[in-house]
């Protein structure tokens, strides 16, 4: 008898948000408080290969090159089940995944990762799902996966059922829509952060007096976001994407305990970027869960902030990124 190989390898890229997701509604689902908006990047990128084998007795899981134990093995294996809720016997399997930037520093690394795993998973188990519902499942895994399993600009849309099958990424357009606008992220620290984002958007939501202020003017945001989108108006797309995440970054430094992911050089690079705007170049930041900061700009200005945030010597490493496109299987497996 011929065994079936129940293997598949899909790369996904990350995506930053435009309008960020900052606090869940439903933690077990992964339903957010509000919708938000992205970009997906071409040059960060995470590959998956996922085989599923009856012989193995175990998950064996390597990301960048390394074993997966404690809660992050626990949380691969635990979307690997998700994936296989239809079936009645659960099957482990071997995965191995690699992304080409560093992960949990606050550059999307849950997101190409869920969305590579969710697309490569389903498919190793010979499932062809929509993609409404890939991003769902990959939402289960990280919410801003969600986002990842489309190119180009993505809102996803917070939703309402309690069952979490409405709020998944619906294209907004696609990467060829606005090729020459430009994010160039800075890297401050390659350190894995202290505080997850699970773990902060449940402390900003139970104790940030600013939380119900940022809930106040998030969808406002995301509406005027998909605006300047449609009408590729960059400056309107670089003031509200900087604003909105100043006031995400304002809700986690009002917990208690307060927490913050700027370092040093994040704020270096936030005031450079605010000199340049006096001196007539059009850029704008926006910062996630982590110290690194991503620079909006268009393409002629690349080479000018290039030079000027190489000079700050806190800046590690720089990689420039343009719109990107959707996950998507490859049959170039890693194992
Ligand atoms: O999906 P998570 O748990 O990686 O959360 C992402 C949170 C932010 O990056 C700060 C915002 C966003 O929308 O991506």
């Amino acid at each position: 008898m011929v065994m079936m190989l129940m293997k598949a390898t899909a790369i996904a890229n990350s995506n930053i948000a435009l309008v960020k997701y900052w606090g869940k509604r439903n933690s077990d689902l992964i339903l957010p408080y509000n919708s938000s908006v992205s970009m997906t990047l071409n040059n960060l990128n995470t590959k998956t290969t996922v085989e599923f084998n009856k012989t193995l007795s175990e998950y064996e899981v390597t990301i960048n090159r390394k074993v997966a134990k404690g809660e992050e093995l626990a949380r691969v294996a635990n979307h690997l089940e998700l994936l296989q809720n239809s079936s009645p016997h659960k099957i482990f399997a071997k995965v191995r995944s690699e992304s080409n930037f560093p992960k949990k520093a606050g550059l999307a690394s849950s997101a190409s990762g869920f969305a590579a795993l969710t697309l490569a998973g389903t498919k190793a188990l010979g499932q062809d799902l929509t993609v409404k519902n890939l991003s769902i499942l990959a939402r289960r895994g990280s919410g801003s996966a969600s986002r990842s399993i489309l190119g180009g600009f993505v809102e996803w849309t917070k939703g309402s059922l309690p069952d979490g099958l409405d709020s998944h990424a619906l294209q907004i357009k696609k990467e060829a829509h606005w090729p020459e606008l430009s994010m160039i992220v800075t890297i401050i620290s390659t350190e894995e952060k202290k505080v997850s984002s699970r773990a902060g958007m449940s402390q900003t939501v139970k104790n940030s007096p600013f939380y119900s202020a940022w809930l106040d003017t998030i969808e406002s945001d995301v509406e005027k976001m998909k605006q300047a989108i449609s009408e590729k108006d960059f400056i309107q797309l670089g003031k509200i994407a900087e604003l909105n995440a100043i006031k995400m970054h304002a809700t986690m430094q009002t917990t208690t305990p307060p927490f913050i992911y700027w370092e040093a050089g994040s704020l270096s690079i936030m005031k450079e970027v605010l000199k340049l705007r006096e001196e007539g170049i059009e850029c704008y930041f926006t910062m996630d869960a982590g110290p690194q900061v991503k620079i909006l700009c268009q393409q002629k200005d690349i080479e000018t902030i290039k030079s000027r945030v190489t000079e700050i010597n806190l800046v590690k490493d720089i990689i420039i990124c343009h719109p990107g496109k959707e996950a998507r299987l490859t049959e170039d497996h890693l194992f």
